[in-house]
């Protein structure tokens, strides 16, 4: 399988929508393996992302935080064109995974989001058995496997989930707790052989101890992908981040609607300990949001 996400080099002449806008100051890594420049997101006329820079380091998990409104699951959607799939939704600006525009014509979403995967807040398994949950996506996508058992079995050592269902593969998914179903959503997502796992709140339904063994594997996990978590819990993103993006949602001068920028970008022990901007402060010690 080819590396890239753009079907032929000659191809690609990656057109620049606009040029980066020098007013968002974040230590965006130039080697990272998403990055967003200028990236504006709208619904319709609404625009709900405003002009943010952002370098997302490989291996790394990073945690997007900030008062509920102000865009994560708008930006998060935009980084494996999820949002393609919600009426009226558009992206300006450019986001690249592996220096390849996603949003260039010549790029095929799908495989931007098998590449890019996502998993969400409530946990959705397709109403099918174990096995078939993992499987479904390497037989749709037609993915040369050599053994599809093998695989299962791998998706599910990887999500710390096989030793609890290896009896039972045949089962509906259904049957597994809330914690075990969103296990078994990442090991759908990891089945497809993705680089990076985009993660909508995903311990938001569950107990505490089910949200431990979910922070647990994503340690696990940042070895051999990249992680990008939206969580309202910032004690989750002080123990699971590397890096940590604060957002808040902004008035805007013209339309007077809310919307989110990018207000701090940096490791997540500086975020929580001595964050730049009064906003993020405010934010961290629980004056608002
Ligand atoms: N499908 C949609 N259509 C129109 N507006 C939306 C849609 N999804 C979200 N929004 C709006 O975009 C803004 C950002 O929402 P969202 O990304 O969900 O924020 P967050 O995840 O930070 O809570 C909000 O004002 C929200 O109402
Ligand atoms: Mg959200």
């Amino acid at each position: 399988m080819s590396d890239s996400i753009v079907p032929s080099p000659e191809a690609s002449p990656h057109p620049s929508f606009r040029s980066p806008a020098a007013n968002t100051s974040v230590s965006a890594s130039p080697s990272g393996l998403i990055r967003c420049e200028a990236v504006d997101v709208f619904y319709g006329d609404f625009r709900a992302v405003t002009d943010v820079n952002l370098s997302f380091g490989k291996n790394e998990i990073t945690a997007l935080i900030g008062p509920s409104g102000c865009g994560k699951s708008t930006l998060l959607r935009s980084l494996n064109r999820m949002n393609d799939l919600v009426d009226g939704a558009r992206v300006e600006g450019r986001i690249l995974f592996q220096d390849d525009d996603i949003y260039a014509k010549n790029v095929d979403p799908i495989e931007v989001r098998r590449r890019i995967g996502m998993v969400f807040q409530k946990p959705n398994p397709f109403p099918k058995s174990i096995y078939d949950n993992i499987a479904y996506g390497p037989r749709v996508t037609a993915m040369k496997v050599s053994s599809m058992d093998d695989l299962v079995e791998e998706a599910l050592t990887k999500a710390a989930l096989w030793d609890e269902v290896k009896d039972k593969l045949k089962q509906s998914a259904f049957g597994l707790s809330g914690g075990q179903q969103q296990r078994l959503c990442i090991a759908r997502t990891i089945a497809t052989q993705p680089d990076v796992i985009l993660m909508d709140e995903p311990c938001s339904a569950l107990d505490p101890i089910a949200t431990m063994r979910i922070e647990d594997l994503m340690h696990d996990l940042r070895r051999d992908y990249t992680i990008i978590i939206v969580t309202h819990n910032m004690q989750q993103a002080a123990r699971v981040a590397d890096r940590t993006a604060f957002f808040t949602a902004l008035a805007d001068e013209t339309s007077g609607d809310r919307t989110g920028v990018l207000v701090e970008y940096a490791p997540t022990a500086e975020i929580f300990e001595h964050p730049k901007d009064q906003r993020t402060e405010d934010y961290i010690s629980g004056r608002f949001g």
